[in-house]
């Protein structure tokens, strides 16, 4: 009986993983979190001396002291240098630091694209207590001295920002061991409160040699209902007030299990803010790499204190979000985004971090990936089977095993014998491969890149100054330290082909446990006292000549992807785009790879949370985001994999992977009619390919979201502010994926009651009048798609084993009327692999309809890419009154057309235009 009893504990805890949050620390357990946290509102006053500003160019900048909180007496202590700047497109920076720190407090280093663009910055005031300063745009801050608060006013004059009306600002003076802040060699030890020189975690002990550095604001948005943004969590996409929880963190873990619902930390760190209402969108990107906490407080939910003061006194929730960034060292260096609608205040913040490049195409198809292909003999029989069974798929994967055990850069010989034939094979079928190369380094003798790296000192240091040493997949691991230029470049040449055999320009590049995972490591990651390179300086010796690790932790697996694709580049001369996948994160990693957001579990939790996940990304930068399809850990049964395949194929990243020891699922492993449906799915994305590329394209020139919160184009529509389960992808598809079980039926809610917007149900063509939710009934094939009436959709309907098979194929637009009987798309066509669109080889054309007539525009005028694909069909849902006779223009030809109406549906369906899609065009119709 005990035996069992003790069998039936072993399955049941097998059965439920789950996070182990005794790994991670709590904001109680975090030093500066709980000191921070602590402080009391309005007492910690600092003051601008407003004597002091000047004002040149776009900055300002003037003297600020902090005040003793203790008496009532006004004692100032510590100086600082206050900096504000007017930035190009409605963007501020404030920053503060201290102005004589006696070490340089660390300034993140690679989040920016580029140093920002000034704006003019005019002083329209300074008297009585108060600065007035005033943007090209017209918008205003307005500083009052004492105490120090800074508001931002928008164009009509209203408070969109409050930077420190609570006076939680916080720049705690670094301070050397027992000797006073004024540097008084003479003092007596000051009593320092615990923990100011040494932490201690589990069995972890962080030496703190520079003492506490932490620096805190508070932040307001007047008028917001709710603020979003500061990934990876696996929250809602409006963020939860978090005066009852722990703060959300941001501090980039491997969390193994990670749960549901969490503000726990995760593999990445965003700090951007967006704050929306009505009225206005503004957001806040807090530049700092080291361990962040965030709290939020939204006035407007029901959890808040005030909210239930309003509900027993009747009067209306007063809206008011406040948010509190406190992080563990650093400077104050805050950008407000000014906005006004949501679009603008993403684009203000990838105006600051960049914006993704345009990835080859075949890395918007289908991948297919497992931990792991075994051998070469498995991908065979993988690429056998889905042409055998007649899925698409451009992408292999190989997980860690492929290598001579988990020294990367090499080959396991034995199970890959031949990976230049392997890959070849793959290539003269249009297919590509994608191996993983992780940060961690075998410290093992004889492996090139452990005796490179000891002999030239590329690693990162322990707190004592030598290598460190911390144990990951390869056992003990050494860490590159990309922040020393030498070490990257070392790092990228390891991607030039003669450095690494086997790989040619269709071998592309998976960049894992860079968070980075350190399995024996304080919270499962490197100690915050290890030592990083920092460029050497006169006068900079002892503890301020390295960056500590907890300067740049969240900035670290930014650097080393940045390292893999100045390889990735270089091995072709920049003639091909890399692709580059990356775990951790941090502001600015879409320049550089797309994101998977890690070990989820094949549950339908995981399924749900996939879409405000990469909503969350998506407007903080990366929009090449996705979850493993199916699930990490565990194994999906049919119907999870069916919905999870059709989710996936609206998201931007679209990759199957499994655990090492889950049972394997490949699509034809399941029962036929569920591969029937998977196949279904993925051919549902090969016809949207050319749609997907136009959008990342159209990204890279105004830094807009690829999928997108329904609140993007419809700021007014107060349901829309919490809806997660469902987005746009630019302004035309609207996706709700299925990702409830058993269901027949879900709510669907289409935005634009007001402004008289018509959905058409992508199956169906059917015109659905917004008018929030609807019940759409589902069965196992239906994905719930909506085009937006007003837009045209490119498709390509002829589906082949791999995306560059279709770069000729035939195009098929989807013209979906307005109320006014128009609709507009676009269309982007290039070779799909190299950087020729660079000097105009590729076709960017508008299409618009109007009543009289359907325009093709190439809008780049010089362009010259040789297509030959041609149209092959136009749809066109909504039609009203049918014309009687329809004729192609393309240059001297003229071609009468044919067209069948669908009565009923009031589709019109053109049959072959058969125009060029290399030339601009035009259907004239008569009525
Ligand atoms: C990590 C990754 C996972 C990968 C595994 C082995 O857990 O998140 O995707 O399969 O490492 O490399």
């Amino acid at each position: 009986m005990k035996a069992f009893v003790f069998l039936l504990v072993v399955i049941v805890i097998s059965n439920c993983l789950a996070v182990d949050r005794n790994n991670f620390k709590t904001c109680e357990q975090s030093g500066f979190c709980k000191r921070l946290r602590n402080l009391t509102p309005n007492k910690h006053f600092h003051i601008l001396n407003v004597d002091s500003l000047k004002v040149e160019g776009n900055v300002a900048t003037a003297e600020v002291s902090s005040v003793n909180p203790e008496g009532d007496t006004k004692t100032l202590q510590h100086l600082y240098v206050f900096k504000l700047s007017a930035l190009l497109d409605g963007t501020f920076r404030v920053e503060l630091d201290e102005e004589s720190p006696i070490y340089p407090r660390y300034r993140t280093q690679l989040a920016l694209v580029a140093e920002p663009k000034a704006d003019e910055l005019k002083l329209i005031e300074n008297k009585d207590n108060h600065v007035i300063l005033q943007n090209s745009q017209g918008h205003k801050v307005t500083i009052t001295a004492d105490p120090l608060k800074i508001e931002f006013l928008d164009k009509a004059g209203n408070v969109a920002v409050i930077l420190n009306e609570k006076s939680l600002l916080q720049v705690e003076p670094l301070k050397k061991k027992d000797v006073k802040v004024d540097g008084d060699e003479n003092a007596v030890a000051v009593e320092e409160p615990e923990g100011t020189w040494g932490e201690n975690f589990k069995s972890h002990h962080d030496s703190k040699p520079r003492g506490n550095e932490a620096v805190s604001l508070d932040v307001a948005f007047p008028d917001a209902d709710h603020v979003y943004g500061i990934p990876e969590h696996t929250d809602k996409f409006n963020l939860r007030t978090t005066t009852s929880s722990d703060p959300y963190r941001l501090y980039n873990l491997d969390v193994f299990e990670f749960e549901l619902d969490s503000t726990m930390a995760l593999y990445g760190s965003i700090p951007v803010m967006y704050a929306h209402g009505p009225d206005r969108t503004v957001g806040v990107f807090w530049h700092n790499s080291a361990e962040t906490w965030i709290d939020v407080e939204n006035h407007s939910d029901g959890t808040v204190v005030s909210s239930l003061v309003n509900l027993v006194t009747g009067s209306s929730k007063p809206k008011r979000v406040d948010a509190r960034f406190m992080s563990e060292s650093g400077i104050v260096d805050v950008f407000v985004l000014m906005g006004d609608k949501p679009g603008d205040a993403f684009r203000q913040y990838t105006t600051l971090t960049g914006v993704a490049p345009l990835p080859p195409k075949f890395s918007l198809a289908y991948h297919q990936c497992r931990w792991n292909y075994v051998d070469e003999e498995d991908i065979r029989t993988l690429d056998e089977n889905f042409d055998q069974y007649d899925i698409p798929v451009d992408v292999y994967w190989l997980d860690i095993e492929y290598t001579d055990r988990k020294k990367y850069f090499t080959w396991d010989l034995e199970k890959f014998r031949h990976p230049a034939e392997m890959v070849a094979n793959l290539t003269a079928k249009s297919r590509k491969l994608v191996v993983i190369i992780d940060p961690h380094i075998k410290r093992e003798a004889g492996y090139f890149l452990h005796e490179d790296a000891t002999d030239n000192g590329y690693y990162v240091k322990n707190k004592d100054g030598n290598d460190y040493e911390g144990w990951c997949w390869p056992g003990s691991s050494s860490y590159l330290d990309f922040f020393n230029p030498a070490v990257s470049k070392y790092y990228a040449d390891r991607y030039l082909f003669e450095n690494f055999p086997g790989t040619s320009k269709d071998v592309h590049i998976w960049n894992d446990m860079n968070e980075p995972s350190v399995f024996n490591g304080p919270e499962v990651t490197m100690p915050k006292d290890c030592q990083h390179y920092k460029p050497p300086q006169d006068g900079l010796e002892g503890i301020s000549a390295y960056w500590e690790h907890r300067h740049v932790h969240n900035e670290y697996g930014l650097w080393y992807i940045r390292a893999t694709q100045d390889g990735l580049l270089a091995r072709t001369d920049g003639r091909y785009r890399p692709f580059v996948l990356t775990r951790s994160t941090f502001a600015g990693t879409q320049r550089y790879a797309a994101v998977w957001t890690g070990d989820n579990m094949a549950e339908w939790g995981y399924l749900a949370v996939s879409v405000p996940m990469c909503l969350s990304l998506s407007v903080a930068g990366v929009s090449f985001c996705g979850s493993d399809v199916g699930g990490f850990f565990k194994y999906p049964e049919a119907e999870l994999m069916t919905r999870w395949y059709q989710a996936g194929a609206y998201q931007a990243f679209f990759r199957a992977h499994s655990h090492i020891e889950t049972k394997r699922r490949e699509p034809w492993l399941y029962d036929a009619q569920t591969m029937g449906l998977i196949r279904e799915a993925i051919r549902r994305r090969y016809a949207l390919l050319d749609f997907w590329y136009t959008l990342f394209y159209e990204h890279t020139l105004d830094g807009m979201p690829v999928m997108r919160p329904l609140f993007q184009h419809f700021p007014q529509e107060k349901e829309t502010y919490t809806i997660d389960n469902q987005y746009l992808l630019g302004d035309k598809l609207l996706v709700r994926p299925v990702v409830e079980q058993g269901v027949t039926s879900v709510q669907v809610y289409l935005p634009g009651r007001e402004s008289g917007t018509i959905w058409y149900d992508v199956d169906s063509y059917q015109a659905i009048p917004a008018n929030g939710f609807f019940t759409q009934n589902v069965n196992m094939a239906k994905i719930p798609v909506y085009q937006r009436g007003g837009t045209i959709v490119p498709r390509k309907e002829r589906v082949r084993r791999a995306s560059p098979l279709m770069a000729e194929d035939p195009y098929t637009l989807i013209v979906a009327l307005d109320s006014q009987n128009t609709a507009q798309g676009s269309l982007y066509i290039d070779d799909g692999e190299t950087y020729e669109y660079k000097q105009n080889k590729y076709i960017y054309a508008k299409v618009s309809y109007e009543s009289s007539s359907l325009t093709y525009k190439i809008v780049n005028d010089q362009a010259s890419y040789p297509t030959r694909s041609w149209v092959e069909r136009v749809v066109i849902a909504g039609i009203k009154t049918a014309p009687k006779s329809a004729k192609m223009v393309q240059g001297d030809k003229q071609t009468a057309l044919q067209m069948t109406l669908h009565k009923g549906n009031d589709v019109l369906v053109i049959r072959k235009p058969a125009a060029s899609m290399g030339q601009s065009w035009q259907i004239n119709f008569v009525y």
